[in-house]
């Protein structure tokens, strides 16, 4: 059984690019030692990420990344036991969303702006697999 969190974030103002390189090289680190995966979404000052992992993992992770003073407002949007992982291939991906990608990955659904895709991510009848799929094909180097 796999667990997965997905949750949203702000950036502190002022949050360099050389600070998000920083976070990303620790979870690249840490989260290959305990097999998590997921993806971390910058878009306007915002972040989505979502994690995947054994349960206790994901907690732990979960309640380190809460307290980090590199971003607030932490909003969980999704805490769930799966049977499968979306992101097996990556320790942690890495994408920067501009308005066109949101909008690739919409399909039907007019999502524009990081709040668009975190009202649709919490939609009872969104089609989380079928985005994710598309964000791994179109925006994820491979
Ligand atoms: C938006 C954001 C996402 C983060 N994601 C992860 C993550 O996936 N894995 C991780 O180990 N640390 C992540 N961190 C960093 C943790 O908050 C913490 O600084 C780090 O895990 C400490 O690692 P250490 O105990 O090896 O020093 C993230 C921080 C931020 C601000």
């Amino acid at each position: 059984m796999i667990h997965r969190i997905i949750y949203a974030s702000s950036a502190k103002p002022g949050l360099t690019k050389k600070d998000i390189e920083d976070i990303l090289d620790v979870c690249r680190r840490n989260n290959s030692t305990l097999n998590i995966t997921g993806v971390l979404f910058f878009s306007d000052g915002e972040f989505v990420q979502v994690l995947e992992g054994r349960k206790s993992d994901i907690q732990d992770l979960f309640s380190k990344i809460s307290k980090d003073n590199r971003h607030e407002n932490i909003e969980i949007l999704i805490d769930e036991d799966v049977d499968n992982r979306y992101f097996s291939q990556w320790a942690m991906a890495y994408a920067v969303m501009d308005e066109n990608d949101f909008r690739s990955i919409g399909g039907s659904f007019d999502i524009r702006t990081i709040s668009d895709f975190k009202t649709y991510l919490q939609r009872p009848d969104a089609y989380i697999g079928s985005i994710f799929s598309e964000i791994i094909d179109r925006i994820l180097d491979q």
